[in-house]
């Protein structure tokens, strides 16, 4: 590796020998819909109140998109904020992945939308869905093209527009989530680390947690489907607060182990913003202290696959995070999946 000091950690990807290849992420950018909705606002639409929401979830507001405002839309806003903080033209990107479970048709691809939107022309273009574990999956993927030299500039983007899939009718669900997007630029830098490594897991045997059942092959769309609700997301919230703990948990502490750090080197953990309690869990069975947590569910409720990648690009913005610093990223999500990345920022 180029580094021009001695790292106090280790940098898995530096037993392979990648001869001074490195997977960093260049520029991150993030974008919300004008439209906030607050717990009040639920609270005449639903049998809730803002008591409720804030002690069981800790979310105050959440933004939701405009009826003509898509996916593909606040993907791309994302991704043109990234892009200009990479100092990357639409030209050279080599590669765009949309992680997201609400695209805004089954195909072609909302990567392919955001490919026409931004003017990325040379780029290949596809989506990957696991749910909220989806930005992490879509950064080790792009780590694998990066470090194999197939590609040198991969655009990663989380988005969802979750109002859309939600039953507004639903108290248990509808206070949960919310609407936005992020993204990352990746390249090879020298003199820098990166994406040190990143974990990915899944369990199909519980995939029945957490999902919605209409709209694809099993339950095309038809009268029936529509009238029993089929497509809206359905949800056993204690169950899969519970996986989701051990999960991060889990998936956060094979990371730390691989790069040699304890949880006391990490600057900022950026777990998925799903709920205050479960941040909290995952961040007391990790030893972080809580000023070590990144929190903004608050403002933007759970945004799936988006979530983390606003989570960082704010943390950025915020100066929360600088070069150097060691950032450890968890998710959790639908499928079941989960992830965990660290990065040298
Ligand atoms: N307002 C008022 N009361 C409510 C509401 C609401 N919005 N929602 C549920 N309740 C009621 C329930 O009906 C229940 O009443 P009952 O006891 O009379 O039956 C009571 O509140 C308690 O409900 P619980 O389910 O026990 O509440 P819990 O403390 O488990 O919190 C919650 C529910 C917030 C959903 C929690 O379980 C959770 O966050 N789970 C994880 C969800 C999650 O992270 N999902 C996303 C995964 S990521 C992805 O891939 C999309």
């Amino acid at each position: 590796m180029n580094s021009t000091h001695t790292p106090k950690f280790k940098n898995p990807r530096a037993e392979h020998n990648f001869q001074g290849r490195t997977c960093s992420i260049v520029g991150v950018g993030l974008y919300v819909p004008e439209k906030v909705l607050t717990n009040a606002d639920l609270g005449k639409m639903v049998e809730t109140s803002d008591e409720w929401i804030m002690t069981r979830t800790g979310i105050k507001e959440r933004h939701i998109a405009a009826k003509d405002e898509f996916t593909s839309d606040m993907g791309a806003q994302a991704a043109s904020r990234a892009m200009k903080m990479a100092g990357v033209t639409a030209e050279q990107i080599d590669l765009i992945i949309v992680a997201t479970i609400t695209p805004d048709m089954p195909f072609p691809s909302t990567a392919c939308l955001v490919q026409r939107k931004i003017g990325a022309k040379r780029a290949a273009a596809f989506d990957l869905e696991a749910a909220c574990s989806g930005f992490i999956y879509g950064l080790e993927i792009a780590q694998q093209f990066i470090m194999s030299r197939t590609y040198d500039t991969v655009l990663v983007i989380g988005a969802e527009k979750l109002s859309s899939i939600v039953d507004w009718t639903d108290r248990n669900t509808c206070v949960l989530f919310g609407d936005g997007a992020g993204a990352a630029v990746l390249q090879s830098r020298p003199n820098s680390h990166g994406l040190l490594t990143a974990v990915m897991g899944a369990n199909g045997e519980d995939a029945d947690l957490l999902y919605m059942p209409g709209g694809g092959s099993r339950c095309p769309a038809s009268h029936e489907s529509v009238a029993s609700r089929q497509h809206f997301l359905h949800m056993s919230g204690k169950e899969t607060f519970k996986s989701a703990v051990q999960a991060m948990q889990k998936a956060a502490e094979e990371v730390l182990r691989r790069c040699e750090v304890n949880i006391s080197q990490i600057k900022c953990v950026i777990p998925h913003q799903a709920n205050r309690r479960i941040i909290d869990a995952v961040g007391e069975r990790l030893g972080a202290r809580p000023e070590q947590l990144f929190v903004n569910l608050d403002k933007y409720g759970n945004t799936s696959a988006a979530s983390v990648a606003i989570a960082l690009a704010e943390a950025v913005a915020s100066g929360r995070i600088q070069r150097g610093d060691l950032v450890l990223l968890v998710v959790f999500g639908a499928g079941l999946t989960w992830g965990a990345a660290v990065i040298e920022w």
